[in-house]
């Protein structure tokens, strides 16, 4: 059999020891130490972020953004439905009410026009979460005019998008609050955890505390507020400080897969996820549409020599445990017809020239 192929793993840079060692050095094994402060601080240098806060994952990022903007019981947020589960998840651990928005083709990501639809509908939503798909930023302009004109907050789904800009700015630092993830196939891992990016050292106090179980300052344990078990491992961060200091070359590596692929493939019936000219996308993953053809039969061909892709997202409006929530098209269903004709290509920034070259052989053949 073939070497696998993956989508994209892990990819250490050999400086994450360096800091693991200092810690066990140390003794700052857990909790917190130097590592933590110095990942949010080397983080804020260089996406340029006022204050950020590390956490055990995205997940929990998203949570305490929601959290912090107080949505509660009943509350309205509209959400990205194309999307991995963990944008909306939150919404509904605050007992709020996820109303789910199409793409728009150019970019895939929220469409300012189902938005629009969305507000002349639910005039007050609590808050709205914009996801930076597979590495390209939303369109904020038009996101946050309309934001602005109904008083609502922006958080920005940024998981996927470390390194990448829309308009010169790095995203996560677009929203009032920024979603960072270093899960095990993200552009930069701490084998789990993630990032909040806020605006304010009052914010991140705030946050800080409740991620620490809200212990107030007293001698004994006492609480006034409910807290959560949020922050990132003193270790966790150590593996953060070693993988920044790689991330442009990982952007530029990710980078090269998806004009290999744009390349290799630019005479057959597909057409790579648009790139727009408002940013510059990290490129997370490479992913395309397949016209006259079922992505699957792709997928099955690449499993067959040991090639790991994947499908688009499921939209969230198509998942059976949010079926129930309202839904707002671009015209037709844009996300639908994205999932139903889209793939993911490996991506994996140890995978060789030669390998890809592998990958897009046996995609040619297909056609
Ligand atoms: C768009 C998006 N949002 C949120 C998350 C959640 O991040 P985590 O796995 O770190 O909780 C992920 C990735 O897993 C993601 O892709």
């Amino acid at each position: 059999m073939d070497e696998r192929i993956f989508l994209s793993t892990p990819h250490m840079c050999g400086k994450e020891m360096a800091y693991i060692e200092e810690a066990f050095q140390t003794n700052w094994i857990a909790p917190l130490g130097k590592n933590v402060t110095e990942f949010e601080n080397e983080m804020c240098t260089v996406t340029g972020a006022p204050c950020a806060v590390a956490m055990s994952a995205g997940t929990a990022a998203l949570h305490m953004a929601l959290h912090y903007l107080g949505v509660g019981r009943g509350d309205v947020v509209f959400c990205s439905s194309m999307t991995f589960a963990a944008s909306c998840n939150p919404i509904v651990y605050e007992g709020g009410i996820p109303i789910f928005i199409d793409s728009e083709p150019g970019s895939w990501n929220m469409s300012p026009v189902a938005l629009k639809k969305a507000f002349e509908k639910y005039p007050n939503p609590k808050a709205i979460v914009v996801v930076n798909l597979y590495g390209q930023s939303a369109d904020y302009d038009k996101i946050l005019e309309l934001a602005k004109e109904h008083h609502v907050p922006v958080v920005e789904d940024a998981a996927e998008s470390l390194g990448a800009t829309y308009k010169g700015k790095m995203t996560g630092t677009i929203g009032d609050f920024g979603v960072l993830s270093f899960n095990g196939n993200k552009i930069i891992t701490t084998s789990g955890g993630g990032m909040l990016l806020c605006k304010t050292e009052e914010e991140k106090a705030k946050i800080v505390k409740w991620i620490t179980q809200s212990r107030d300052p007293a001698r004994h344990y006492q609480h006034t507020e409910l807290g959560y078990n949020y922050r990132m491992s003193n270790i966790c961060a150590g593996i953060g400080r070693g993988q920044l200091t790689a991330l442009s070359d990982r952007v530029a590596k990710k980078t090269e897969i998806f004009e290999q692929y744009k390349n290799g493939l630019s005479d057959f019936p597909v057409d790579m996820m648009p790139v727009c000219d408002y940013g510059i996308p990290n490129y997370w993953l490479s992913c395309m549409t397949v016209r006259g053809k079922n992505p699957v039969s792709l997928m099955e061909a690449l499993e067959a020599r040991n090639i790991e892709s994947r499908p688009i997202w499921k939209p969230m409006h198509l998942q059976p445990y949010y079926k129930d929530c309202d839904y707002f098209m671009h015209d037709n269903d844009v996300s639908k017809s994205i999932f139903e004709t889209g793939i993911c290509l490996p991506s994996d920034t140890k995978m060789t020239k030669e390998q890809q070259n592998k990958v897009i052989e046996i995609l040619k053949a297909q056609f």
